[in-house]
């Protein structure tokens, strides 16, 4: 009820104002008595994943909480994890904006943000004075925009070695579309090179830690069949933990007749939830059960999510959905999620 109001006034406004004063809000009200407006009890539905046990199986997808200043407020409303990022080494400004617009008949959002964020080093400082009770903490890293390519690894090696100790997972983002080149990431000896070299920094951590912190990769949407089992297969050479399924997509067929469908960058939200299931189980077919899945993409509903969860994910997270339907989806996700 709360949220339906909320949500009246933010959508008067620019999705980018929305959100930063949904960021602010929560910052400001986490712990304190007016975070009662949106608090919620979520039933306890412990799912495993990656070695980890998650309070329940419903997240919130990275990009909405990118430097960790909301974290308790997030994990009041009941998400079962909150993955912060992306963060990249350096703080950076991300790309011009307008840069993220509503397309409201479609349930949808197109951005093309471009990673803006304030630096790992205040993410970790986030991080360390939350206080998210049971909720787990995953770190979503990337790149900087102005870190060549070809050095791009160094950017994720950097950010794992400062968030390692304070995640109990880390997501490596090569998928975003909107950082020039970075989607080349995913093929090839280039995709080979970054991951083995991540898998042997975790070795190294793990050993200086004390403290097995699984890393699994976020892919896109628009790969082909052949790239997506290729993928697979890399994940599986290096031992990697899971594989998060999906980013935004490039494709617009979907949203066609809207006339926001011609801004760049990644479509996310309702036009998105049968590509990105679909990519969940076709990797769910060629991991067979030997790597875990979660599954992104166009959650709008109990239905969407347990369609996602019956393709091969084991657990979930939201963006666009959550936008469209505030904090209830979580608790119907999860209740819907322990009655099967
Ligand atoms: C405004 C916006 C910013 C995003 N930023 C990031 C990001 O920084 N890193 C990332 O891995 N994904 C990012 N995403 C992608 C989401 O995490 C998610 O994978 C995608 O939107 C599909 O889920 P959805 O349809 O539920 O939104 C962003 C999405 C949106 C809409």
């Amino acid at each position: 009820m709360f949220y339906k109001i909320a949500q009246k006034f933010l959508f008067q406004t620019s999705p980018e104002f929305a959100h930063n004063f949904a960021i602010t809000s929560l910052r400001h009200t986490a712990n304190t008595p007016l975070s009662v407006f949106y608090s919620q009890t979520v039933p306890s539905a412990p799912v495993e994943c990656m070695g980890i046990t998650f309070p329940n199986p419903v997240g919130l997808a990275a990009g909405m909480d990118k430097d960790g200043e909301s974290i308790d407020g997030f994990a009041a409303m009941g998400f079962g994890h909150i993955e912060v990022g992306t963060v990249t080494p350096r703080p950076q400004p991300g790309n011009d904006k307008p840069r993220a617009f509503r397309l409201k008949p479609a349930r949808a959002i197109i951005n093309r943000m471009g990673f803006n964020n304030k630096g790992v080093d205040n993410l970790v400082k986030n991080i360390k004075a939350s206080n998210p009770g049971n909720a787990i903490i995953g770190v979503n890293i990337g790149k900087n925009k102005t870190t060549p390519l070809e050095e791009g690894k160094n950017d994720y090696l950097y950010c794992m070695d400062k968030v390692y100790d304070v995640a109990d997972y880390i997501a490596v983002n090569i998928s975003s579309p909107n950082t020039p080149g970075l989607r080349t990431l995913q093929f090839g000896e280039m995709l080979d090179d970054l991951l083995g070299s991540l898998k042997d920094r975790q070795t190294v951590l793990a050993k200086q830690f004390d403290k097995y912190v699984p890393i699994a990769l976020k892919i896109a949407p628009d790969l082909s069949d052949e790239e997506l089992k290729q993928v697979c297969d890399a994940l599986l050479k290096f031992k990697f933990d899971g594989v998060i399924a999906t980013n935004t997509t490039l494709d617009r067929d979907p949203v066609k007749h809207l006339p926001e469908h011609s801004e760049a960058g990644g479509l996310s939200g309702a036009p998105l939830t049968q590509r990105s299931t679909e990519v969940i189980r076709k990797a769910a077919e060629y991991l067979d059960g030997r790597l875990p899945i979660i599954g992104v993409g166009g959650i709008d509903s109990d239905k969407d999510a347990m369609d996602k969860i019956d393709a091969g994910a084991k657990i979930v997270q939201l963006y666009t959905g959550f936008i469209y339907n505030g904090p209830c989806l979580i608790k119907s996700i999860t209740e819907a999620f322990l009655k099967r």
